[in-house]
C-alpha cells in the first residue's frame, strides 16, 4: 500500500474514532490510548522529530482540521473553553509589560492560539519542527507580521527574544530531549509554559515517555511535567500561575516562570 493510501486510511479511521469518542466508556478510551502509545513508541523509533510530528499531523493524531490548512494542533488549541481563558490570562500578563515584548513561540503548531496573543507582542517568531506547517502558517497568517521558522528546538539554536512560550510541546518529548531544550532557555527573561497535569496533586512528576502525540497524563501511571522538580530542576526567580482549565480528567496549567539566567 502507498504512503498516501495509508495516510488516507488513518485519517478516515481517525474521523470515525472522533465521532465515536463521546459515546465510549472510559475503559474503552483507556484501552485505545494505551494501544496508541505502544504503537507510537515503536513506529517513531529512530525517526527525526520533523518526521514524527509530520506523521502526527498527516494521520490526524491530534484530530482533523475543519479548514483547508490540513494542520490541526488538537482540541486544546481550538476549544474555546480552553483557549479563551488562556488568551485572556496571557494577553493580560503580556499587555501589562512596560513595552511590547519580543516573543518566541516554540512549537507554534497551527498558530490558532498564537494568532490571538500576537496583538500584544512586539516582534514575534513562531518556530515549529514541521516544515509544511511553518509554510502553511506563512501563507495563512501573512498579515500578522510573524517570522515563522522551521526549527527543531532540541537540536537547533533558539532565536533571541524576551519571552519564550512553550504551549503543550514539551509533554510530547522524552525527558532527555526536554533537558536539552531547557538548557537553551537562559537568555529569555520569562518562560510561559502550558502543560496538562493530573487533577490529583500527589502525582509523580516527570515520568519519562516516548516521543509522540500522547501525553504523560494518559500514561500507565498518570503524570505531568513540573520543570522545577527533578530531573529538570529548572532554576527560576518566581513562578506565577496565569490560568488553569480542567480537561480530560486533568488540568491544563499555564505558569509564567521568571528565569534566573542560569
Ligand atoms: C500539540 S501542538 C501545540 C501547538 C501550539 N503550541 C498550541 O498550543 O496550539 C505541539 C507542537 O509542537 C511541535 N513540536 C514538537 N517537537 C518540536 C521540536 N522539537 N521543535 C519544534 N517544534 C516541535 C509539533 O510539531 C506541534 O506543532
Amino acid at each position: 500500500m502507498t504512503t498516501a493510501a495509508t495516510s488516507t486510511r488513518s485519517v478516515l479511521a481517525q474521523r470515525f474514532k472522533q465521532r465515536l469518542k463521546p459515546f465510549m466508556p472510559a475503559w474503552v478510551l483507556k484501552f485505545h490510548r494505551n494501544r496508541a502509545i505502544r504503537r507510537e513508541g515503536s513506529l517513531y523509533e529512530g525517526k527525526s522529530l520533523g518526521e514524527v510530528f509530520t506523521h502526527v499531523y498527516q494521520t490526524g493524531g491530534w484530530g482533523l482540521a475543519a479548514d483547508e490548512s490540513g494542520f490541526y494542533s488538537g482540541s486544546s488549541s481550538h476549544d474555546p473553553k480552553i483557549v479563551d481563558p488562556y488568551v485572556k490570562a496571557v494577553t493580560a500578563y503580556l499587555g501589562a509589560m512596560p513595552e511590547r515584548p519580543a516573543v518566541v513561540d516554540l512549537g507554534c503548531g497551527d498558530f490558532n492560539v498564537g494568532k490571538r496573543i500576537r496583538p500584544v507582542c512586539g516582534p514575534y517568531i513562531g518556530c515549529d519542527v514541521v516544515d509544511a506547517a511553518v509554510q502553511s502558517n506563512r501563507t495563512r497568517f501573512a498579515d500578522l507580521n510573524v517570522d515563522f521558522r522551521c526549527v527543531d528546538i532540541t537540536t537547533d539554536p533558539l532565536p533571541p527574544g524576551d519571552i519564550v512560550i512553550l504551549r503543550q510541546v514539551l509533554d510530547h518529548l522524552d525527558n532527555a530531549r526536554i533537558v536539552t531544550v531547557l538548557s537553551k532557555l537562559a537568555p529569555y527573561k520569562v518562560l510561559i509554559l502550558t502543560e496538562y497535569q493530573p487533577l490529583n496533586t500527589n502525582f509523580t512528576p516527570n515520568l519519562d515517555k516516548a516521543i509522540g502525540s500522547h501525553l504523560r497524563l494518559f500514561g500507565p501511571v498518570p503524570s505531568g511535567l513540573v520543570l522545577t522538580a527533578p530531573p529538570f530542576n529548572l532554576k527560576v526567580l518566581s513562578a506565577r500561575i496565569l490560568c488553569e482549565v480542567p480537561d480530560s480528567g486533568g488540568v491544563i496549567r499555564t505558569i509564567a516562570y521568571e528565569l534566573s539566567g542560569r
